[in-house]
């Protein structure tokens, strides 16, 4: 459990006894590091891939009072998850059109967690569609990242097209200002704060990033 968890979702996960719920027991730390500072702010969240429905009810009761959660789904079964706070979009993660009418109904989302297909240009698909209409403190997670090492996700280690390649890139492009004119300041380098790598997990954490500065201090007298 880390500092800023009180392991309500491991709790959660070991005493469900409702819809299926399908989790890497080490996710569990890793969510509460990085969602725990929107509970009870009535918060946006997408999750790809519903399957079973059992997460979503799990983030409807993590993020309490007021959140809204969006299923994304490819399989029109998982319609029947829908419930009060929980609303579910049916189609393919990749899809611009299906993207776009999400937004069109909740322009404010603040959090995206990537559970889909795992499949390489689908994680990307969805990351260049979703990642810069978060809102700008927003958190955007992929999840089940050991894909990007497996061939029959269109990984392996160090594949060209893979998310993980994909993030090594973005980790230069968040220090583009520092790389002499190499590579440019994008929109990337501007709304992003830090990428944090786990086993399996990839966070994106949004903050609008001012103009750096690199001021001295020192005690009176000393020279
Ligand atoms: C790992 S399961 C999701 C599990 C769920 N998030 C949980 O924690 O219990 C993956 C889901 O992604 C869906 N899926 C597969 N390909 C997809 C695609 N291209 N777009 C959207 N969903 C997809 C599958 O139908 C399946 O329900």
């Amino acid at each position: 459990m880390t500092e800023m968890s009180d392991g309500f979702l491991h709790r959660y996960f070991l005493n469900n006894a409702d819809k299926r719920l399908h989790k890497w027991m080490h996710y569990f730390d890793i969510y509460e590091r990085h969602f725990s500072r929107f509970r009870q702010r009535a918060p946006v969240m997408i999750e790809i891939g519903v399957f079973g429905g059992g997460s979503l009810a799990m983030w409807k009761a993590f993020f309490g009072e007021g959140a809204r959660i969006i299923g994304i789904d490819i399989n029109p079964q998982c319609k029947v998850h829908e419930a009060d706070g929980i609303e579910i979009f049916i189609g393919s993660q990749d899809d611009p059109e299906l993207i776009e009418r999400i937004f069109s109904k909740h322009p404010r989302v603040d959090i995206v967690l990537d559970d889909g297909s795992h499949v390489m240009e689908h994680m990307i698909s969805s990351f260049e569609l979703l990642y810069s209409r978060l809102h700008p403190h927003g958190v955007y997670v992929v999840e089940d990242t050991h894909t990007c090492y497996w061939p029959e996700y269109q990984g392996g280690l160090r594949q060209p097209g893979s998310f993980m390649e994909f993030t090594k890139d973005k980790l230069d492009e968040i220090n583009a200002v520092h790389s002499r004119g190499a590579l440019s300041v994008s929109d990337f380098t501007k709304a992003t704060d830090c990428i944090a790598c786990y086993d399996s997990v990839v966070v994106f954490e949004r903050r609008p990033q001012g103009k750096r500065q690199a001021p001295a201090t020192q005690a009176m007298g000393d020279t």
